[in-house]
């Protein structure tokens, strides 16, 4: 079912997505050598509570925190730990969704620890850069493959590769709706994008090749190859002027983040 949201959810949506962009931007800050990763999930869990929201990973299908923290080769939903801090060189890639008067937004950026080589700084740059083409995408009319292709073309352009495990997802009052966006795939299939459909857009680009593993802790999907994973996501309304960044203040300009 293709749910479409008046101007007052899409509000709401913004609300809740002003809460997620606000730990991630606190997060960001906070990230030197030696930071665990517990940490950063005790700040955004704090963060989330004491603006009335509800963290929306923990507990969702049994995850145990509020935070993703996926570190080098670790994709996607890694696990926050008291054991596992980060170091210079490293990329760590955070993920946070909360709930917020019933409406959900969801968001992921990856950061450099310090001082990092090129080649990491490039597949940081990329990811973020697939991210804002699938955004260009949205406007009513185009069709929801055309994100896909945008996402996948960009990155395969510069030689990296797009995780085909994991994909993006309607988003509104639950936090994985219907629709799944995958972050690849030809133009111009999928259901037409509609004024107030909101989709979660989260490309995952690995440097080596697409292949993921899950570990034995069920969660944290890691590269089969070793090589290094970047994932940007925002949560995006589709208006008659086209997308509107749920995920980031309204009047916010250059890079998606
Ligand atoms: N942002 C991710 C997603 O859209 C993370 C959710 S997985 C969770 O699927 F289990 F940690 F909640
Ligand atoms: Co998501």
């Amino acid at each position: 079912m293709i749910i479409c949201r008046s101007q007052e959810e899409l509000e709401t949506m913004h609300r809740a997505g002003m809460v997620v962009w606000g730990a991630l931007t606190e997060l960001r800050k906070m990230i030197r050598p030696g930071v665990t990763t517990i940490e950063l999930d005790e700040f955004a869990e704090g963060y989330a509570k004491e603006r009335g929201a509800r963290p929306a990973f923990k507990g969702y299908h049994g995850y145990p925190r509020s935070l993703c923290t996926s570190i080098n080769n670790e994709v996607v939903h890694g696990i926050p730990s008291a054991k596992r801090s980060v170091k210079e060189g490293d990329i760590l890639s955070m993920d946070f969704g909360v709930e917020l008067d019933s409406y959900f937004g969801d968001a992921a950026l990856t950061v450099p620890v310090g001082k990092i080589d090129p080649a990491h700084e490039r597949l940081l740059r990329v990811t973020r850069e697939a991210l804002e083409r699938g955004i260009d995408m949205i406007r009513p009319g185009n069709r929801l493959t055309d994100i896909s292709a945008a996402v996948q073309q960009h990155v395969e352009k510069n030689g990296f590769s797009v995780v085909r495990e994991f994909v993006g997802h309607s988003i509104g009052t639950k936090m994985h709706e219907d629709l799944q966006l995958p972050n690849y795939g030809e133009p111009g299939h999928g259901p037409k994008l509609q004024k107030g459909m909101v989709l979660a857009i989260e490309p995952m680009v690995n440097i080596g090749n697409a292949e993921v593993r899950v570990l034995d802790d069920q969660w944290t999907a890691v590269t089969c190859d070793g090589s290094d994973s970047a994932h940007f996501e925002h949560t995006v309304a589709v208006t008659e002027n086209g997308p509107w960044i749920l995920t980031r203040p309204r009047d916010a300009a250059g890079p998606v983040w």
